[in-house]
């Protein structure tokens, strides 16, 4: 049994196309090996930008902290537990503004953390998670280019590696707003994608 990790990062709910691309590669994994899904929905519950005061509460003595500090760490904590105990991840990726979703960076923030998923050495940033895959499901109105205007699939390739998971695969939809043929270019591209994982 592999746990599986799904991030669902869109905010239009079921118009999602990054979501439905998302359930279609996980009946794809499920139908090779048994998997364990746990979710997380943005559009369903919002999750809080990594504030100054959930940062503060973060380095506040376990003892010393405050009960809204208390909720604050064990609401990250529950994101990174997430984090480590999965096999795999699958995060959505529309793209937004040429980047990221905002909460989905609200969750980067929250699990990017020293000495449990990095650590800062002499030579360098090191990520501690070993033997995680993560597939990247992307959809785009347009089309961009890396070292162009796509700073959302470069930044979650990095991202990835930065946090020691190397074995990063992409499925992207694009060209979604450029028209109907494009739209079903697009599509198809996405699907045939997830049909060689
Ligand atoms: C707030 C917002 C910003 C967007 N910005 C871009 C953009 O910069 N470039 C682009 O190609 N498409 C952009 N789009 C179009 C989305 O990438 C497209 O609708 C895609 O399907 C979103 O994924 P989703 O369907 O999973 O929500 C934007 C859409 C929204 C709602």
């Amino acid at each position: 049994m592999k746990n599986v990790l799904l991030i669902n990062s869109s905010i239009t709910g079921d118009n999602s196309v990054s979501r439905q691309l998302a359930s279609e590669l996980v009946e794809h994994l499920a139908a090779q090996s048994s998997i364990a899904l746990v979710e997380r929905d943005f559009a369903q519950q919002e999750i809080p930008h990594l504030d100054g005061a959930r940062l503060g509460a973060l380095f506040t003595d376990e003892a010393e902290r405050s009960p809204e500090q208390v909720a604050a760490v064990s609401f990250a904590d529950t994101l990174v537990a997430e984090l480590l105990a999965a096999d795999a991840l699958i995060i959505t990726l529309p793209m937004y503004n040429f980047s990221i979703p905002s909460m989905l960076k609200a969750w980067v923030d929250h699990i990017a953390r020293a000495g449990v998923t990095f650590q800062y050495t002499d030579t360098g940033p090191v990520g501690l998670l070993e033997g995680k895959k993560v597939y990247l499901v992307s959809a785009l109105g347009g089309k961009h280019a890396a070292g162009g205007t796509d700073f959302m699939r470069p930044y979650m390739q990095l991202l990835m590696n930065f946090i020691g998971i190397s074995d990063v695969h992409f499925v992207s939809a694009e060209g979604l707003s450029m028209g109907e043929e494009a739209r079903s270019v697009g599509l198809a591209e996405a699907r045939a994608q997830i049909a060689s994982l």
